[in-house]
């Protein structure tokens, strides 16, 4: 008899989260660790990320935690990210893909640096991301898993974020290449696509305090981040060992009016 709880179970597994100083990433974590996932908070402001890795070593949390700065935009950089897991735990077998950004702007306003700014963290930094823990799952030969991140943006587009909408479709097209690439080798990737979720990142691109975050002020239309994490954990964990190459969208009950996120 298959026991449910150990499908989908992340204990043991030792995990990269991207752009896990705040919002999506950190919840994330924070979860992952409360089921006993060794997690590696990483961001590029070593400050926060210390802090969160902290929270969770304070904690009652039987993962552990540790903060590694990384800047998703250079390889070398993600390369060290690697390293230091595989040093401190001894593999990856999850890599989380969570870091992008994003500013609204209309198409006419987005110039050219904003443009490839965008670009380069939501895309180039989901392809260093996969390729460096892909080809350290592919040397451990023991599968793993790889998550990205999309958004409705990138399935519907987006009249006020054009770049970041362009990026994201790039990541759900990359998911299914890459999957391809790497299902031989039993490393499952797939792509989860939010709509709108209430995080601090949200918050300022709308020009919300992010302090007001914290649920009060936030419509009840707006997705938690620990729904998106109960979706990732679903992703990382066994229980997901059918779903390979899919983009799966968690927006609530769609169309979010004005949320064109
Ligand atoms: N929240 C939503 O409504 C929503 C909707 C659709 C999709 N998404 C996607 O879901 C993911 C998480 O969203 P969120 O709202 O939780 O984001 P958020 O609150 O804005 O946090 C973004 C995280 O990414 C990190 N980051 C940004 N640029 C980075 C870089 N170059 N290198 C490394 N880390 C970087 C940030 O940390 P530092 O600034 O410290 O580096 C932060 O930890 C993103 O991929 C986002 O595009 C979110």
């Amino acid at each position: 008899m298959v026991n449910v709880n150990e499908r989908f179970s992340v204990e043991g597994k030792n995990v990269i989260i991207t752009g896990s100083s705040q919002g999506i990433g950190r919840e994330t974590a924070e979860q992952f660790a409360h089921e006993g996932a060794n997690v590696v908070v990483t961001s590029r402001s070593q400050e926060t990320i210390e802090e969160v890795a902290d929270g969770i070593n304070d904690s009652d949390a039987p993962g552990r935690a540790i903060a590694v700065e990384c800047d998703v935009r250079e390889r070398e950089s993600v390369e060290a990210l690697v390293e230091a897991t595989v040093e401190e735990f001894g593999s990856v077998d999850s890599m989380i893909n969570n870091a992008g950004a994003s500013f609204m702007a209309g198409f006419d306003d987005i110039s050219e640096n904003g443009w490839k700014t965008i670009v380069d963290i939501n895309l180039h930094g989901t392809f260093h991301g996969a390729q460096v823990a892909g080809q350290q799952m592919q040397e451990q030969d023991d599968g793993g898993t790889i998550i990205n991140f999309a958004s409705v943006a990138g399935t519907e587009g987006s009249q006020y974020m054009s770049h970041y909408g362009a990026a994201k479709a790039a990541v759900v097209n990359l998911t299914a290449s890459l999957s391809a690439n790497y299902a031989p080798h039993d490393i499952r990737v797939n792509c989860i696509a939010p709509g709108l979720v209430g995080t601090a990142g949200v918050a300022s691109q709308m020009g919300i305090n992010p302090a007001d975050v914290d649920r009060e002020d936030i419509d009840k239309e707006m997705g938690l981040p620990a729904e998106i994490a109960d979706l990732t954990q679903f992703l990382a964990s066994e229980a997901s060992s059918y779903i390979v190459g899919e983009t799966i969208t968690a927006q609530g009950v769609p169309p979010l009016e004005d949320s064109n996120i």
